[in-house]
């Protein structure tokens, strides 16, 4: 009988640094990375395309079935594609990121979106990032952990982010206030909302460095792993 796969499930807030450190520790432990949060902002971009207001119910859906997003692995790197077209870097901005928020609220994204994380993830040993993978798209998985940090703190790393970018439009008040906006319709939202499993450790990030998170979770891993 084939093994069953290793899939480390990472949840939490926006700008926690779920992506880089889920990045760094699937390179480590030699395994793939599913950036879910890329897949709803490719949903996001495909609404902004055809004009929808993402917050539309019922518009959103009725585009799905016409809809393509594909996860490409190559040479490791994950990709995602909308219709066939790689969407890197359009899915990057802030805009997108309200855009995914609004749109992975309506249950037919989710259900349409977990279908395919849970089948990626049934194929391969993963590191996954997103807000519900604990608590929805992989509950069975042993490996679970929360990534959070203070808003002040996380609201810093999003900002350093947008002026290496050259991105700064905002003000970091401006980013801070998006940041809050999104993480309540996050956690509010009636369907998957983001939430902390019950058996989900909990890393508090604020005062933590990316090679730290990274380190900590490789022993926790290894503990979870020893545990029946
Ligand atoms: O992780 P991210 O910032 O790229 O995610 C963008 C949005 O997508 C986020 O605000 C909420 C949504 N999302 C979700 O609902 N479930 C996931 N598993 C991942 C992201």
């Amino acid at each position: 009988m084939e093994q069953q796969k290793i899939n480390i499930a990472l949840d939490g807030p926006a700008g926690a640094g779920k992506s880089t450190i889920a990045k760094q520790l699937a390179q480590k432990l030699d395994i793939l990375y599913l950036d879910t949060g890329a897949m709803y902002r490719a949903l996001g971009l495909k609404a902004k395309k055809c004009g929808v207001d993402p917050k539309d119910r019922a518009k959103v859906e009725a585009l799905l079935p016409d809809t393509r997003v594909d996860v490409i692995y190559q040479n490791g790197q994950m990709r995602v594609e909308l219709d066939g077209e790689n969407v890197e870097p359009a899915i990057r901005t802030q805009e997108m990121g309200m855009y995914a928020s609004a749109v992975a609220a309506h249950p037919g994204v989710r259900e349409y979106l977990v279908e395919l994380q849970r089948k990626i993830a049934l194929e391969n040993d993963l590191v996954l990032d997103g807000r519900d993978i604990g608590t929805c798209v992989l509950p069975d998985t042993r490996y679970k952990f929360f990534i959070t940090a203070s808003l002040e703190e996380r609201a810093r790393r999003r900002f350093a982010e947008l002026v290496q970018k050259g991105e700064k439009s905002e003000s970091f008040e401006a980013v801070k206030a998006a940041m809050a906006q999104r993480d309540k319709a996050d956690a509010e939202r009636e369907f998957s909302p983001l939430s902390c499993a019950d058996d989900a450790e909990v890393v508090d990030t604020t005062e933590m460095d990316i090679d730290e998170v990274v380190d900590f979770l490789i022993e926790a891993i290894d503990t979870r792993r020893h545990q029946a």
